[in-house]
Parts: structure tokens; C-alpha cells; sequence
């Protein structure tokens, strides 16, 4: 098959074809605010088959839906809870992703076999033109293969998915560069599943009283294999991991500095190429032989939108081993959390505690 990629000056006059694309059952990757998605109508069941084949997921694996107006969420849910009320109000659109109970306009092929759906409005224009060209709700996991990071430019979705899919439509780098926070709003306490640019902090300003998912939480502690099995499918894959063995290095700069020049020294006598992934302020050992730089330490918005490509290029780069900067990150109600979570995922866990 052979992919249209649409350039950024040229998405006027594409999006009547991609609505097209989508409505004959194909597959369109687009930008939204967060990463690019892969899209495909979330209600034929086997345009979900295809995007589970082009991507290599597992099916078991629910696909979020993407709407541009509010009238689109009525007939896919069951019903519409306070708290989802509330958030809705404030966040879309916007990086929240809502779980509904679902009803039976949806497919269970979307829902990896679930009884609830997730529903997002992107803010990003073109994401939201290309929904209402398209005229129907889009299914859309995010444009990489499985287990790579989730694209962050259309150069991204390129690699993982060209010659896969119908169409790309380049809208250039994104903005946040970390998938949308997921909240379930179908128990009694709103729970939040995965992390993201919407923070605790501004979910509870909101609807009060919030929890975590155990499982999240785990992984921020390190445990990753705890037994709790995340609430969203998703959560428990390996995901974002590049090819060589990634640590995180967590302290003080000081301490992280010092501890860095001896994993090289290391490193070296043992012949190994080393990559280290560092704020914008942090000393790079000597003789690195690789030194990717995320953002200013504690500029949370910065690190979030270079980490993806950074953990992409670490692939090209032929290294034995990664080693990352903590890039001194907030706590559970900041951006810097979602940040954690996801070097958390790419590290397998590994950290390197140093004082
Ligand atoms: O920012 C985003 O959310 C991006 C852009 C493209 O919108 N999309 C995205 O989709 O990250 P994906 O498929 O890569 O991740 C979806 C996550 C998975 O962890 C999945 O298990 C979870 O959402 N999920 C989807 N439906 C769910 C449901 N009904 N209940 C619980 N978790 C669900
Ligand atoms: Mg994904």
C-alpha cells in the first residue's frame, strides 16, 4: 500500500479525501495536541481490526475515540456522570481522556472487548477538522508501532507506519508530546488511569477527591511488578523502550553529576558506548559518547515535549547503554508525574538511586 503524506501547506485541500479515506474503512494518521494518532472510524469494526494489524497491538487493547463537538458523545455513552460533566466543561478540548459506560453503537472491537469506551475532543485543528470531514467519531491509538514512543512529528509516524496506512497528514511537531491524562468517571470517585498534561492538581480543583490508579502509583515507587493489573489495558505493555538498557538517575545535580562521571569511567573500561539523556544545566561526563539534551531541569513542559524523539534517536544511535537525568520532577499533581511515569515505563523500572 502506498501512504499520501499530506505537507503541512497542503492540508486544506486534503481533508475532503482523508473524511473519504475514513469512510471507505482506511486509515488516516493525524497531529493532535499530545501526539499523532492513527485513525480510523470507530464505528466499523473492522476499520479497528486494521488499525490493531498496522500498529502490531494487541487487540485486547482499547482504542480511545476521538470527537469535534460535544453531540457526538451522546450516542456512544451509556450515561454522562456529573463529574464527567464538569470536566468536559472545563478540559475540552483538550488532552483529557474520559471513560464512559458504552453503548451499543460502538463496537466491542474498539473497546478491546470492554463495556466502557474512551472519549477524547483533541483541541489541535487539524485533528478536529479532519473528525468533521470525516463525519463520524475516530478510533485512534496513537501513531506508532506497538511499544515504540507515540509520535511526536509526522517524520515519527513515517518510520513506524509508512506503507501501512492510507494517509499522513503532517501538522508538525505537537505541542505537549505526552499522551492525554485518562480519567474514569464510571465509579464513585473519579480514578485517574494514565498521567498526563491535565494534572491531578487541576482534575480535583474540579470535581474534588481523586484517586490514582495502585498500578500508576507503583511504577512511580519503582514496583513495577506488583500484580495489580493497571485499569487500562494499555498500562501494563512494555512501551517506549529503546533498544539498549535505559537507567534513571535520580538525586541531587550534584550527586547525579558526580555519579554520571563514574558510570562512564565504568563504561569506558569495559568498552561500552554510553548515551545520557540530561537537563540543559546538567554536566555531561567526559567521553560520553552521546549526550541528548531534554530541556532546562524542572522546565516539565519542555522535557515532556523532547522525550519521545529523544528516546527515538537513542535507537539510531547504536549505544549499549542509557543512562537518564531525574530532571528534578514534581510530584503526583504536576506534569513533571506523567514525565516519570512514562521514563518510568521506558526504563523497565531501573533507577539508580544516588546521594
Ligand atoms: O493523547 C492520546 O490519548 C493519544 C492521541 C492520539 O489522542 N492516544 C493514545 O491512544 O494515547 P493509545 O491507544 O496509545 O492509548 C490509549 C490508552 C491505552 O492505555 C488503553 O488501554 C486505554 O487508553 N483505554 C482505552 N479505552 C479504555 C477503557 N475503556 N478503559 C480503560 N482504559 C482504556
Ligand atoms: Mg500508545
Amino acid at each position: 500500500m502506498e501512504t499520501i503524506l499530506i505537507d503541512k501547506n497542503d492540508l486544506k485541500t486534503a481533508y475532503d479525501e482523508a473524511g473519504r479515506i475514513i469512510r471507505s474503512g482506511g486509515l488516516v494518521a493525524f497531529p493532535t495536541e499530545t501526539v499523532y494518532g492513527l485513525g480510523g472510524n470507530a464505528l466499523d469494526a473492522d476499520a479497528s481490526a486494521k488499525i490493531y494489524a498496522a500498529k502490531g497491538r494487541p487487540s485486547d487493547n482499547p482504542l480511545i475515540v476521538h470527537i469535534a463537538d460535544r453531540e457526538e458523545l451522546y450516542p456512544l455513552v451509556r450515561e454522562i456522570p456529573d463529574a464527567a460533566e464538569k470536566l468536559m466543561d472545563r478540559f475540552w478540548p483538550g488532552p483529557l481522556t474520559l471513560i464512559f459506560r458504552k453503548t451499543d453503537v460502538v463496537p466491542k472491537e474498539t473497546t478491546g472487548g470492554l463495556e466502557t469506551v474512551a472519549v477524547r475532543m483533541p483541541s489541535h485543528p487539524v485533528a478536529a477538522e479532519f473528525i468533521r470531514a470525516s463525519g463520524v467519531p475516530i478510533a485512534a491509538p496513537s501513531a506508532n508501532t506497538s511499544g515504540r514512543p507515540s509520535p511526536t512529528m509526522a517524520e515519527h509516524v513515517v518510520e513506524d507506519l509508512s506503507g501501512r496506512i492510507d494517509m499522513i497528514l503532517d501538522g508538525g511537531s505537537v505541542g505537549i508530546g505526552l499522551e492525554s491524562t485518562i480519567v474514569d468517571v464510571t465509579g464513585e470517585v473519579p480514578m485517574i488511569l494514565r498521567p498526563g498534561y491535565i494534572t491531578k492538581a487541576m482534575i480535583e480543583e474540579t470535581v474534588g477527591q481523586t484517586d490514582i490508579d495502585p498500578a500508576v502509583r507503583g511504577t512511580d515507587e519503582g514496583v513495577m511488578a506488583t500484580g495489580t493489573a493497571p485499569k487500562a489495558p494499555g498500562m501494563k505493555y512494555r512501551h517506549y523502550a529503546p533498544k539498549s538498557p535505559l537507567y534513571i538517575v535520580r538525586g541531587s545535580r550534584q550527586s547525579i553529576e558526580r555519579k554520571l562521571i563514574e558510570l562512564e569511567s565504568q563504561a569506558s573500561e569495559r568498552g561500552l558506548r554510553a548515551g545520557y539523556i540530561l537537563s540543559d544545566d546538567m554536566e555531561a561526563p567526559k567521553g560520553a559518547a552521546k549526550v541528548y539534551r531534554a530541556g532546562a531541569r524542572g522546565d516539565e513542559e519542555a522535557i515532556a515535549a523532547s522525550l519521545y524523539g529523544i528516546l527515538r534517536q537513542c535507537d539510531y544511535d547504536s549505544l549499549d547503554v542509557i543512562y537518564s537525568d531525574d530532571f528534578g520532577l514534581g510530584d503526583s499533581s504536576t506534569l513533571g508525574y506523567a514525565i516519570r511515569n512514562r521514563l518510568m515505563k521506558a526504563a523497565g523500572g531501573h533507577q539508580i538511586l544516588c546521594e
